[in-house]
C-alpha cells in the first residue's frame, strides 16, 4: 500500500477558482474582498459579532493577549498538554506561564486544577480545545467570573466543535483559530480571533495593522504589529469555509471507521466525546494503555515501516527548558502513550482498515 500521510489538505476546484480570482484581481496583500468575507462568514459561524483575521494562530493569540492588556506582571494559566504556541504567545508578553493538568478523558484543561493555580497575579486562562474536543467552558467561565479573569479559547484545533449546542470561539472573551495546512480548514497559514466585545474588536483591528491612527494616516500612538492575513490566504480560507460541513462530516465518518475497527481492543483508548459536547475529531487520537514514551516511539517507527504515518502526542509544555517544571501526572501519563493517526479528507475506508489491522498486530 502507498505511504499514508497523517494529514493533507483537500484542495478542490472552488479553492483554485477563488485563489485565482484573488491573484487576478491584483489584491494580493491584506486588502481585498476575501478578507472581509472570511471574517464575516467565520464570525457568523461561531455565533460572535466580530472576527479578525490574522497571519496565523500564534499571532492571533499574541494579539489577543496584548489587546486585553495582559502584561509582564501577570500570570496566565494554560494546560500543560497543548501545542507549544499556547505558551509561546504568553512568553512574548513576558507574563508568567502557569501550566496545569488536564482531564484524562477529554485531554482538555481541568477546571479543578485551574482553581488551585489561581493567585493574586492571575489575569487570564487559555483553555485549549485539544484535538477537536471543547474544554469544559461552563466550569471555566464560572471560575473566571468568580476571580474576574479573562478567558481566551485556543480553538486552533477545533473549528465547529460544540459545548451544549454552542460553537467554540463564542464561549468566552475571545476565541482563537488556526488555518495552518493540517487544520480542519486551511488558508495556507492564517488565524482568526472571534469575539462579542466591540472594544476588544476595535483594538485587535488597530494593533493588527501597526496601530495606525484612523484619522491621521501614518500616525501611530502605540507600538502595533503587522499580523495581517493576505487576500490570497483569505480566498483559500473562504473556499474551504464553504466546505466546512462536508469536511467535518468526513472527520466524523473517519473516526467511526477507526472506532469500529478498534473498539474491541482492550488496551486502546480512542478520542472521547463527553455528553452534550460535539467533538470534531481534528486528529485521531489513540492511547495505548500502559505504554511509556520509548514503546510509543518504537510503535511509530514500526507503523512507518508499514507505510503508515503517525505522530506522537504533544510533550508537556512544563518539560521544555523555557518553562517551569510542574507536577501534572495526567499530562505526563497520557503524552507517553498517545499517537495521532491519519484522518485527512481523501482517506479511504480500506486505508483505515489497513492501518487498524497493522496497529492490532503491533500493540
Ligand atoms: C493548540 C494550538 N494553538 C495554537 C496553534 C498555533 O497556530 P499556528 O500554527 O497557525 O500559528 C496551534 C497550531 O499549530 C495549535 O495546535
Amino acid at each position: 500500500m502507498k505511504f499514508i500521510p497523517i494529514s493533507q489538505p483537500s484542495i478542490g476546484q472552488k479553492e483554485i477558482e477563488y485563489v485565482t480570482d484573488a491573484v487576478k484581481s491584483g489584491w494580493v496583500s491584506s486588502l481585498g474582498k476575501y478578507i472581509d468575507l472570511f471574517e464575516e462568514k467565520f464570525s457568523e459561524y461561531c455565533g460572535t459579532k466580530y472576527a479578525v483575521a490574522t497571519s496565523n494562530g500564534t499571532t492571533a493569540l499574541h494579539l489577543t493577549l496584548v489587546s486585553l492588556g495582559i502584561t509582564e506582571n501577570d500570570e496566565v494559566i494554560i494546560p500543560d498538554f497543548t501545542f507549544v504556541a499556547t505558551g509561546s504567545a504568553v512568553k512574548y508578553i513576558g507574563a508568567k506561564v502557569v501550566t496545569v493538568d488536564v482531564e484524562e478523558d477529554t485531554l482538555c484543561i481541568d477546571p479543578i486544577a485551574i482553581d488551585k493555580a489561581i493567585t493574586a497575579k492571575t489575569k487570564a486562562i487559555i483553555p485549549v480545545h485539544l484535538y477537536g474536543h471543547s474544554a469544559d467552558m461552563v466550569a471555566i467561565n464560572k471560575i473566571a467570573k468568580k476571580h474576574n479573569l479573562f478567558v481566551i479559547e485556543d480553538a486552533a484545533e477545533a473549528h465547529g466543535a460544540e459545548e451544549h449546542g454552542h460553537k467554540v470561539g463564542g464561549l468566552s472573551n475571545a476565541g482563537v483559530f488556526s488555518f495552518y495546512g493540517n487544520k480542519i480548514i486551511t488558508s495556507g497559514e492564517g488565524g482568526m480571533i472571534t469575539t462579542n466585545d466591540e472594544a476588544l474588536y476595535l483594538k485587535l483591528k488597530r494593533l493588527r495593522d501597526h496601530a495606525m491612527s484612523k484619522d491621521k494616516r501614518y500616525w501611530h500612538d502605540e507600538v502595533g504589529f503587522n499580523y495581517r492575513m493576505t487576500n490570497l490566504q483569505a480566498a483559500l480560507g473562504v473556499a474551504q469555509f464553504e466546505r466546512i460541513d462536508e469536511i467535518l462530516a468526513k472527520k466524523k465518518e473517519i473516526f467511526e471507521w477507526y472506532f469500529d475497527e478498534l473498539k474491541d481492543v482492550d488496551n486502546l483508548k480512542l478520542n472521547f466525546q463527553k455528553n452534550n459536547y460535539k467533538n470534531v475529531y481534528w486528529m485521531i487520537c489513540i492511547e495505548i494503555i500502559g505504554y511509556q514514551e520509548k514503546e510509543r516511539n518504537i510503535l511509530l517507527e514500526q507503523l512507518k515501516e508499514k507505510g503508515i504515518d503517525g505522530r506522537p502526542f504533544f510533550y508537556p509544555v512544563s518539560d521544555m527548558p523555557m518553562y517551569d517544571d510542574t507536577d501534572t501526572p495526567i499530562t505526563h501519563k497520557v503524552y507517553q502513550r498517545g499517537i495521532n493517526l491519519p484522518s485527512y479528507f481523501d482517506l479511504k475506508k480500506e486505508q483505515v482498515k489497513y492501518i487498524c489491522e497493522q496497529l492490532r498486530l503491533l500493540v
